[in-house]
């Protein structure tokens, strides 16, 4: 298995967007025997255009990945923007994609709908999504359900491709991660950046802590018997610790275990559990990460150099 996984320095992560997309995702390429993870900086050009935020981002996204296990030496991970085959491939796709492929993508739609600009480049999104799976041969790509036409779309350009031009491209397929319960914020829906009521990953003790503290929670008394499946705290907190001890802590709260403390041990169980990886990302200087990221680099430019080349070949350039 050839894994490949996409990351877009976007944002800071929070504990939603960890346990529901990244987290799946590194268990696949940590287990795989080839993974490459290229963190998609051109990608993030649609919607980013600032220097001092991209430049910040990509770091930030390089950092999240060695800190959450990523081993560099044994993935491939480093920045698309520094492997020029990655728009030299786009081109030659975008060649043979016919624009009906990309006018049925949903992703488009959506986030033209919610105010993105409407550039080019954000059409053709998912064509360098495409270069980005082929030049590696990747035969797996793990996705949340919203990339999965993403994988197809890259199947269909693929399949066009080797018709026209001889079975160059490996078809990837998509591996969807299946859902995991929702992660509920601080305030009880769906932790998003865009509801502002995230917990950050790593961050300092004070704002986690504040993020914490201010769960919301019902107007049941000190001692009062607790529902812990309508505790957000309770909801938040099973995920980071084991099933027996998520029963456990559920009987406790049945006890009436007061809200005050209950945030307390998730505060303590949280920086337990990420303890680790904190302690991994406090360590990465820059030169450590421009280091990795050169090597990255090199060892991604050696396969999709080739591939480039046998696809110039194969067109007659
Ligand atoms: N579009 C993907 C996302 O938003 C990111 C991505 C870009 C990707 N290129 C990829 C994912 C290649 C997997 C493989 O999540």
């Amino acid at each position: 298995m050839r894994v490949i996984s996409g990351l877009q320095p976007s944002g800071t992560l929070h504990l939603g967007n960890y346990l529901a997309a990244l987290k799946p995702s590194v268990d696949l390429v940590v287990n795989a025997e080839e993974s490459i993870v290229p963190i998609v900086d051109l990608h993030s050009l649609t919607t980013i255009h600032d220097k001092e935020r991209l430049q910040h981002l990509r770091f930030e996204a390089l950092k999240d990945c060695l800190a959450v296990g990523i081993d560099p030496v044994k993935t491939i991970l480093f920045f698309q923007s520094d492997v020029a085959a990655h728009s030299q491939l786009l081109w030659i796709l975008s060649t043979v994609c016919s624009t009906g492929l990309l006018d049925r993508a949903v992703s488009y739609k959506e986030k033209v709908q919610k105010g993105i600009a409407a550039s080019v480049g954000l059409y053709t999104y998912p064509v360098l999504m495409a270069a980005d799976i082929l030049l590696y041969h990747a035969d797996t790509v793990p996705v949340g359900q919203d990339q999965k036409q993403h994988v197809e779309i890259t199947r269909d350009i693929a399949v066009r491709f080797n018709s026209i031009f001889g079975e160059i491209f490996t078809l990837p397929n998509e591996l969807i991660q299946k859902e995991l319960a929702i992660i509920p914020g601080t305030d009880g829906q769906k932790m998003s950046k865009s509801y502002g009521n995230t917990i950050p990953l790593f961050a300092p003790q004070k704002e986690i802590e504040k993020a914490i503290m201010g769960i919301v929670t019902d107007s049941r008394g000190k001692d009062d018997p607790k529902d812990p499946e309508t505790c957000v705290i309770y909801l938040i907190h099973k995920h980071i610790i084991s099933v027996d001890d998520a029963k456990e802590l559920a009987a406790e709260y049945k006890n009436g275990l007061p809200y005050g403390e209950a945030k307390k041990r998730l505060l303590n169980d949280y920086v337990a559990y990420f303890a680790d990886c904190s302690a991994k990302r406090a360590l990465l200087t820059d030169d450590m990460l421009n280091d990795i990221a050169k090597d990255g680099a090199a060892r991604a430019n050696a396969i999709a150099s080739a591939t480039l080349q046998t696809v110039y070949t194969a067109v007659g350039l």
